[in-house]
């Protein structure tokens, strides 16, 4: 069990080493009048935990570059760059979750950069620059099926070493697997998280072939 932790005020959570805020705090609160992300980028979902989770047991390079698609909050690049002090850089199509991604940055005392984008349409001289590719629920439609898919060709391709997803088990992202375990060495799980409460999914890591 990990050791507890007493948060500093009412409505900030803890789970994988970083604070989070709930939606009553003061500055959600605040943000939310002022910021309405509208491709579901509106909290730090389950499966972001798992991606902190399966880190934690399969990490990354401290200091390596790492780029976070269809960051919402950010809660992954915030855990990669408080965990592994990595250079994360958080993508989303949607402008309005990047004043989330700020706050939780700031609150962890970690920086990260970010990059609004279709993920459809990141090339290769952003890809070439990261060690790796993460992502948490990202792959909810299935119009977004084949673009992440040819994401993960061209981010190979660029010189990208590792893409890690994870997701609650929908159907497209189980496509999207098998999509790529023609190509590549890929390994499929299910996994859980323990916080900030029990959340079970699944975790995809992906890797060229040697
Ligand atoms: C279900 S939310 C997950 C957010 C975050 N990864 C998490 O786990 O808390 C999906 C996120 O993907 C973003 N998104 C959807 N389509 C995208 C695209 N084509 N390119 C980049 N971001 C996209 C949305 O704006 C949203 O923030």
């Amino acid at each position: 069990m990990p050791r507890l932790e007493r948060v500093p005020e009412a409505h900030i959570e803890y789970a994988y080493g970083i604070y989070l805020l709930e939606p009553k705090h003061r500055l959600i609160k605040a943000l939310k009048k002022r910021y309405k992300p509208s491709i579901h980028g509106h909290k730090t979902w389950g499966s972001s935990f798992l991606l902190m989770d399966y880190l934690q047991h399969h990490g990354i390079r401290r200091g390596a570059a790492g780029m976070e698609i269809g960051c919402g909050w950010g809660g992954v690049s915030v855990f990669c760059a408080s965990h592994f002090r990595a250079q994360m850089t958080a993508v989303d199509l949607d402008q309005a979750v990047f004043p989330y991604v700020d706050v939780l940055a700031e609150l962890n005392g970690v920086a990260v950069e970010h990059l609004q984008a279709d993920f459809a349409k990141l090339k290769a001289p952003e890809l070439g620059k990261q060690r790796y590719l993460f992502g948490s629920d990202i792959c909810f439609w299935d119009s977004l099926v084949k673009p992440l898919a040819r994401l993960v060709n061209r981010s190979f391709k660029a010189g990208v070493e590792r893409v890690v997803i994870t997701d609650p088990g929908r159907p497209t992202f189980y496509e999207f697997c098998d999509m790529m375990s023609k190509k590549y060495d890929t390994r499929l799980q299910e996994w859980y998280a323990i916080e900030p409460d029990r959340f079970e999914g699944e975790v995809v890591d992906i890797r060229p072939k040697k």
